[in-house]
């Protein structure tokens, strides 16, 4: 065992227990819908249920596998859900993201940690292995914003931020606690063409997409400068399964892992379109997402997974460019 496990209470239970029936909350969301499919590529249709609230899922989506309604707030009606179908891990996806969640930081609160709280004491009771994600939204403006390491200042000033920085330390806490085997990333922006994003301040990076094919133009509400960290749907998926196929005795972190992928300015991302359709034209008006940005890392030092887990990102700006607009213009068309 590494020595260096950050644990007094691993008990038998917990130790690299199998993954076969899994619930994914928020799986309607923008990564939980992609996560789904392949989860139950990997474990079976019949072996992943998929967990939405209000938004419709796609026909794929519902019907692929198992589906139920529920609100991560309703513990009873969770509990219900985890016995009837035997679930064995989580992967948390629901979640209330950083912009939505400055219009409204009383239901981020709320369903942030609320949701997460019930998610742990589910899996305390029941011996259930959890995905909790985080975000580089748990950084902060006093943050050192280049190649952020994985242990530093953690003092968001987003309600959203302040959700993460307690999530991670929930998780770390039951882990450390209650032996409950909770893992977790600190995604940066996520960028992907099948299921538009939920209300985050890097919304920017999918939208500039989608209207780049639809209109040749777009109107950024970052300014041409603002460099975050990044990362393709693909490489998110390969991330978070890996995270939780890696063997529990190779690693020291737990549920706050910095992943990045490739990071880049607002700027340069337009640029990176127009490459391809070079009558595409980006302007820039700046709104209350700006400030959010400017309290974000511009860019991750990741070494802690590459080491503990072997993470390595196969998508840059430019191959995922390539891939957003060639797959985005098939969609856009039917
Ligand atoms: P999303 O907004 O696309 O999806 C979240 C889902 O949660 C939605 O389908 C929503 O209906 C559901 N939800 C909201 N309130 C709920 C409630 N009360 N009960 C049950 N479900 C509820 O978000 P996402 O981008 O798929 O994010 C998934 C996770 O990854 C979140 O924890 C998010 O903070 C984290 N994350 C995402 C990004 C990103 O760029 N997408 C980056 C960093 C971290
Ligand atoms: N993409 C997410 C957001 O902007 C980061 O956590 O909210």
């Amino acid at each position: 065992m590494n020595e260096n496990v950050r644990t007094d209470r691993m008990g038998d239970y917990m130790s690299d227990r199998k993954i076969e029936k899994i619930l994914v909350t928020g799986s309607v969301g923008q990564i939980g819908s992609e996560l789904t499919e392949e989860l139950r590529n990997r474990y079976g249709s019949d072996n992943v249920v998929a967990m939405g609230r209000r938004t419709k899922p796609s026909e794929e989506l519902l019907n692929s596998g198992p589906f139920v309604w529920c609100d991560i707030t309703d513990r009873d009606k969770l509990n219900i859900i985890v016995d009837e179908y035997e679930v064995d891990t989580i992967f948390h996806m629901a979640a209330i993201l950083s912009a939505v969640g400055e219009k409204n930081p009383q239901l981020a609160y709320r369903v942030n940690m609320n949701g997460l709280y019930n998610i742990l004491e589910i899996a305390r009771e029941r011996e259930l292995r959890i995905f909790g994600p985080s975000s580089i939204a748990a950084f902060g403006p006093e943050t050192p914003r280049d190649n952020t390491p994985q242990e530093t200042v953690l003092r968001p000033r987003t309600m959203y931020g302040v959700t993460k920085v307690a999530g991670e330390l929930l998780c770390d806490y039951y882990f450390n606690r209650f032996g409950v085997d909770v893992r977790g990333l600190r995604y940066p922006g996520i960028i992907s063409y099948k299921t538009l994003p939920g209300g985050g301040t890097t919304d920017y990076a999918v939208a500039i997409y989608y209207e780049a094919i639809k209109h040749g133009r777009y109107t950024c509400f970052v300014g041409p400068e603002t460099m975050l960290p990044m990362m393709y749907m693909p490489d998110c998926i390969k991330a978070t399964i890996d995270i939780m196929e890696a063997p529990l005795e190779n690693l020291v972190h737990h549920s706050d892992f910095n992943v990045g992928a490739m990071s880049f300015s607002a700027r340069e991302l337009a640029a990176s379109i127009k490459e391809f359709i070079p009558e595409f034209e980006c302007s820039y008006e700046p709104d209350f997402r700006q400030a959010i940005a400017d309290s974000w890392p511009k860019s991750v030092d990741d070494s802690a997974a590459r080491n503990e887990w072997g993470w390595v990102p196969q998508y840059d700006l430019p191959a995922m460019t390539e891939d957003m607009l060639y797959n985005l213009r098939i969609k856009l068309a039917e």
